[in-house]
């Protein structure tokens, strides 16, 4: 039994299905089908997403790792069939068929891994890049986290997750407001507090969908009662903080991350910017700020951790960009395939999932235990601890 949680996806974006392993998780964690499938039906809905969110509803098939409602302590793993294998069996699947009746994709569209992927891979039929590419992955690693989310759950760390920008349009309020009124979040087309921003931001959707355009933004993840002291400060590749942006940077389309004051800090005073200390009998140590966003020196530090990602735009677009066919070498304008207009509450939820597993790592890390009673025992037994400073 491993305590180290690590996963692996496998699957095509059209293939048969994806697939997950997930290793790590101790025996005796309640975990139903239904829980994962409620996180992947979050990771699907959103305003802005493309017809084939409508055809697919996943749902997971639990294969190993769970019996009777309860984890085993061996790995978990899971199928996500695709609901649309029937009208992709003939193009994606394994057995070889005549070169003519599959129609070979050689427009590659500026923004996606199609023409480095092609080149790396020595591929001239750029579906064999974009299937692995393509942000259906995600559904494998939203399963994935809702494990990881239902063993947080059980030390009492809740997530959350929302959409502040969408292109221009921002939604300012402040986060404690934002946790307070979840349920309208969770409620929300774009996954955004405020009424007026969300018509904004869905009215800006309706506009560039028309133009044959994509749009990008930025959303937040949160997680409350984390303890003091997951990751550390010892060594490179043990900071939170690092691990935390190479998984939010590994979904597709993210292309920056913030932790707390995050860019605005680099223009902004030290007396501005660091959360000071202080101390009563009931909280123990506690911070009169937290700028910092829940991480100092690579570690939690029991403040709410808060990140803010950025989206680009989705690259495939209606009114196609400039491109050139790699066969024929000539201009030609870049494939569109069925596709998102914007995709940042979807991602959100992404967020959520990979930033679950990475905290849910550290946990394992730090309290260990082969079982979730033995994990338990180690966890209050440090909280003591920590009271007791
Ligand atoms: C939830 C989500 C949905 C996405 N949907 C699409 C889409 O429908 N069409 C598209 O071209 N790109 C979409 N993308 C973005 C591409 O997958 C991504 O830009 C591409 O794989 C290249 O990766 P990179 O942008 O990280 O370099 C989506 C991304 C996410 C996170």
């Amino acid at each position: 039994m491993s305590t180290k949680i690590r996963y692996l996806t496998a699957g095509e974006s059209h293939g048969q299905a994806l697939v997950v392993i997930l290793e790590g998780i101790p025996s005796g964690l309640k975990l139903t089908k239904e829980w994962i499938d409620k996180e992947l039906r979050r990771r699907q809905i959103g305003y802005g997403r493309g017809e084939r969110m409508k055809i697919e509803k996943d749902e997971v098939r639990i294969i190993s790792g769970v019996r009777l409602g309860k984890t085993l302590g061996s790995p978990v793993s899971f199928l996500i069939p695709n609901l649309d294998w029937k009208n992709w069996e003939k193009i994606m699947g394994a057995d070889e068929v005549e070169n003519k009746d599959v129609p070979a994709f050689t427009r590659p569209r500026p923004g996606h891994a199609d023409l480095v992927g092609g080149i790396k891979y020595n591929f001239l039929d750029l579906r064999n890049v974009l299937e692995r590419a393509s942000a259906r992955e995600t559904a494998a690693r939203v399963a994935a986290g809702a494990v990881c989310k239902k063993l947080l759950h059980e030390f009492n760390i809740k997530t959350f997750s929302r959409t502040v920008q969408i292109g221009r349009e921002k939604d300012a309020t402040a986060r404690e407001e934002a946790i307070e009124s979840y349920e309208r979040i969770e409620k929300s087309p774009v996954r955004c507090l405020n009424f007026f921003t969300e018509r904004k931001m869905i009215e800006l959707i309706d506009e560039v969908k028309r133009r044959g355009d994509t749009v990008g933004g930025i959303f937040e993840v949160i997680f409350l009662g984390l303890p003091p002291g997951l990751g550390s400060y010892i060594q490179w590749d043990l900071k939170l903080d690092a691990r935390l942006a190479f998984s939010l940077m590994s979904i597709q389309a993210i292309v920056g991350v913030e932790i707390g004051a995050g860019f605005e800090a680099s223009s902004s005073f030290g007396s501005e910017v660091q959360d000071e200390i202080a101390y009563n009998e009931t909280r123990g140590f506690y911070r009169l700020s937290n700028r910092a966003g829940g991480i100092e020196g690579g570690m939690t530090t029991g403040e709410p951790l808060v990140l803010r990602v950025a989206m680009k735009p989705i690259s495939t677009l209606a009114k196609p960009l400039r491109s050139v066919d790699i066969v024929s070498k000539k201009e030609v304008a870049a494939t569109k395939e069925r596709s998102d207009v914007c995709a940042v509450p979807a991602a959100s939820v992404i967020g959520e999932a990979v930033c679950a597993i990475e905290i849910a790592k550290a946990m394992r890390e730090k309290f260990g235990g082969d079982s979730l009673e033995e994990m338990r025992k180690n966890y209050l037994s440090y909280m003591e601890y920590v009271r007791a400073r």
